[in-house]
Formats: C-alpha cells, structure tokens, sequence
C-alpha cells in the first residue's frame, strides 16, 4: 500500500521465540543506545515548587477511590531536588541515554504564562546530564496536563492542540540548544483512553465520545509540534512514543477470535500508528468507532498535519494479548487496579476480550512474552517506519515485581533480568531480521508513583526508600549496567 493508505489487518503468527529462549553472548550493534527512562510526575515531587501548579493528575489523585491508598506525586522519588544524585547513578552504571519528561505544569501553570522557574529546573538537569555525558531524551507530554488547560476542555477540545503546539516551543526555545532528541506524546493511547473513556487515568472522565476527540486532538498536537519545531531545529531528532499490544487471536482457527483481535488492534495500535505514520486513519477503525463521532473533529488538513514525518518512532511494549470473542471466565486484572470504570475502556473494542494464556505474569498480571516483541517490531518495520525511514527505539520496556529488599535495601530481582535480558535478545532477534531499532530504555531508573496503582508497583533498576528516599541499585541495575557498558548480553 502507498504511504497514505490504511492498512488492512493481518494477523501475525506467533512463532518459536529464537533469541526469547535463547542464551549465549549476544552481541549489539556498536553504536546501540542504552538508556533508562522516567516521566516528570512519576518522579519529580515538588508539585509546590517554583510556581508549579497542578496538573490532571494532582487533583485525580486526591479523588477517593482513584488511586491506591490514595497516594499522589507530591513528593514522589524527589528527584526535583534530588537530580544530581541520580545523574551520578546513571553515570557510574554506564547508562548512555535518559528519557525524562517535562511538566507542561511546572512551565506553564495553569497553562497560562511559561514559568522561567520552572524551565530552570529543566535546564539544570539537561546541563547536569550533559556533564556526566548522558543524552538528554525529552518528551513534552507524559499525560500531566495542566488542571487550567482540562477546566478549558482539556484534550477533548481541539484548541488544545495549539496550546500544546506552543508549549513545545517555548521548552524548545529554552533547551533546544543542548538538546536534540524532542518526543511529543508518551503513549497517546492512556492519555485519551483511560484518561477520558475509562476513567482509570487523569482525568477520569468516562465517554467514548471524549476519548476519541482527545485522541484525535492528541494527534493534532503531536503533528503540530513536530512542524513547528522542525521549523525551529531542522536537525533535531523528532518522534513519539506509541504503546503497542500484539493482539494474537485466542484460537487462530476461529474467524470470531480472529475478528476480535482485529478490533483490538484497530482500538489499540492501528488508531495511532496509521495517522501518525501513514497519513489515514483505517477504514475498519472509523467503522467500529462511528457511532462515537470520531469524523466530526478530523478537519481538512489535519492528517497532513498529524503525519508530518518524523525521525524516530518510541516502541513501548509490556506485553501482548491472547483475544477472544467471548468474556474470559478468569480474567487477568488489567491497567486499573480499582475498577471505576462503568463504560468499555475504549472505543472499537467491543467484543474482544483478552484472555489469559498460562504465560508467567509480573506483579500486575501482565503476560510476559517476549517473542511478541520480535513480531511487533518486524511488523512496524515493515508496515510503517521501513517505507518512510524512520529509526525505532524501544523506549519502554519493563516489569514490577514484588522486591524484597534485606536489610541495606538491595534487591536480588532475578526474575527482573530474566525480564529485560529476554526482551533485548527478542529485539536483537528483530534486528538480525532487518528491523531498524537503535536504543532500549528500561522502565524505570527508578522505582517510582505508578499512576493509579500508586507506590506499590516497583519497576525500578533502582530502589527507592520513600522514607528516607535513599536509592539502591538492584542486581537488575547492576546487570543492566554491565550490559550497557559492554554493548552485549552476557552469556
Ligand atoms: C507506560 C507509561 O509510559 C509509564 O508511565 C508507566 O509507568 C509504565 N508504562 C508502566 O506501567
């Protein structure tokens, strides 16, 4: 199909897992990235300081019932204050690359006027970075819009988009000299849809109307930065990070599952990566979402906009999904822990349910399967980011378990590094087949405020103390950095 044009859904077919299975040295490419990842209200505190004001996720945070022991980023791993301590742990693992994201709330509270304290903060970081010889990786927007903006409408309003739009190019105007790698979104998909469909996320509303107007308006912004900011910095490294699912069919033999994995993808992958990276929302998808009035926002000109090209597209990848056309009878709990929900997590998802599939689980019940990652990035490869050029980056990826640190805090996480070492020997695999993916970014640096789940879903590399936030390198950490410094997964 001609860039532009929708593609039609075919399933892929799982198969042995090479590399997932496999041991042995594995060597990278020599100039890999190999970096750590995070997002400003998961770790920064200060939600006081310097002029911040809040954002969606403060005030969701204090609603009763929507977060775990109702706990909130006020505070978080501190690293507003604490930043220089971590850069030093970056630096001394060997980690090449962190991913952070800005706080649209902390520059431009209330979404009124930028705050220069609050693009201090930024500065100091990038600047503190840059002496430890650590690539800044920017994204503008980790689902922390400013509660000013949503009191306006939020993402579901196309104006939105605009402000947004200059957002990134006041962060741009203040860093854009020393950094050169700019992200727009983190994950459209939890902004839209378990912010404003199923409720789980910030800012909790429950309409599949809204979510998709915001998805839609999500889009919008991306594309609008990345023009303006190609205007600005014609050789800055531009992209956005997607979360993708690989949605198998339960029983490939059965067409009603095959189907039910088809809207699953459209609902989850295909919504955001054809717009964004083909130019066309898919005809199945505008289908299975017409009675929620997604075409009424999409004006002339805006996927000329949305698609823009890019240079880089962010691959976050947890896990897949095993689909099937009936509920299961014991279902994996999914992203939210306290179900608020009353309507469908999203749009065009009807009718699919995924079903558990006797793989081992981390401690949200997320499946662990590696080979779904070697599939994914073959797929994206050839399906959107191979035809236009563009260079992927796995810039999430990772699990929580249940850490038990002894008594300096150190954490023996085996199951951890099984977790990252057979998903880099799955992205190595996808390599040796013609992917073109140059970095991996483990979630997270630190363990950290796990949106509605709260504190108790440790992801970290690193322990976090939150009574004395002291750090501690778990064996993950420690293993990570080795594989960093090397380039190479040990045998
Ligand atoms: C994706 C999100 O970008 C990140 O904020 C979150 O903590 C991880 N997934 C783990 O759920």
């Amino acid at each position: 199909a001609a860039p532009g044009t929708a593609l039609p859904y075919t399933p892929s077919t799982p198969r042995p897992a090479r590399g997932a299975n496999g041991t042995g040295r594995v060597d990278f490419p020599p100039d890999f990235l190999w970096g750590a990842a995070t997002a400003a209200y998961q770790v920064e505190g200060a939600a006081r300081t310097d002029g911040r004001e809040e954002s969606i996720w403060d005030v969701f945070a204090r609603v009763p019932g929507a977060v775990l022991n109702q706990e909130d980023g006020e505070v978080a791993c501190d690293q507003y204050h604490r930043y220089p301590e971590d850069v030093a742990l970056m630096r001394d693992l060997g980690i090449k690359a962190y991913r952070f994201s800005t706080s649209w709330a902390r520059i431009q509270p209330g979404g009124r006027e930028f705050n220069p304290a609050g693009l201090d903060y930024y500065d100091r970081l990038v600047d503190e970075l840059l002496t430890a010889g650590i690539l800044p990786w920017l994204t503008l927007y980790h689902w922390d819009l400013p509660q000013g903006i949503e009191d306006d409408g939020g993402w579901p309003v196309r104006d939105t988009a605009y402000r947004f739009r200059d957002y990134a190019v006041a962060t741009h105007e203040r860093l854009g000299d020393r950094v050169g790698v700019w992200t727009t979104l983190n994950e459209p998909w939890c902004a839209a849809f378990l912010g404003y469909t199923g409720g789980q996320h910030a800012p909790g509303r429950q309409s599949r109307e809204d979510g998709l107007a915001a998805a839609h308006h999500l889009m919008l912004g991306h594309g609008l930065a990345v023009e303006a900011l190609r205007e600005r910095a014609p050789e800055a490294n531009l992209g956005i990070t997607l979360n993708f699912e690989v949605e198998d069919p339960l029983n490939p033999d059965d067409a009603a599952d095959v189907e039910a994995a088809r809207r699953l993808d459209g609902a989850f992958n295909r919504i955001f990566a054809d717009p964004v990276l083909r130019g066309a929302y898919p005809e199945d998808v505008l289908a299975d979402v017409e009675p929620y009035g997604l075409t009424k926002h999409i004006r002339d000109g805006d996927l000329e906009i949305i698609s823009a090209p890019i240079d880089t597209l962010g691959v976050n990848y947890y896990h897949g999904n095993g689909v099937a056309a009936v509920p299961a009878p014991n279902p994996l709990s999914g992203n939210a822990p306290l179900s608020r929900a009353t309507s469908s997590p999203f749009p065009g998802g009807d009718g699919a349910y995924v079903h558990p599939r006797g793989l081992p689980v981390t401690d949200q019940n997320w499946e662990i399967q590696p080979e779904g990652l070697t599939r994914l990035l073959l797929r994206l490869q050839q399906d959107y980011t191979g035809p236009r050029g563009i260079a992927m980056y796995v810039t999430e990826n990772g699990c929580a378990y249940d850490d038990v640190p002894d008594a300096d805090g150190y954490v023996e996480d085996q199951g951890r590094i099984e977790f990252i070492d057979g998903h880099l020997r799955a992205i190595k695999d996808a390599i040796d087949e013609g992917a073109d993916v140059r970095g991996y970014f483990g979630w997270s640096l630190l363990d950290n405020y796990e949106w509605a789940w709260g504190y108790g879903k440790r992801f970290g590399l690193v322990r976090v103390d939150y009574e004395t936030q002291e750090r501690v390198v778990k064996a993950s950490g420690r293993w990570y950095g080795q594989v960093a410094t090397e380039g190479s997964l040990p045998d």
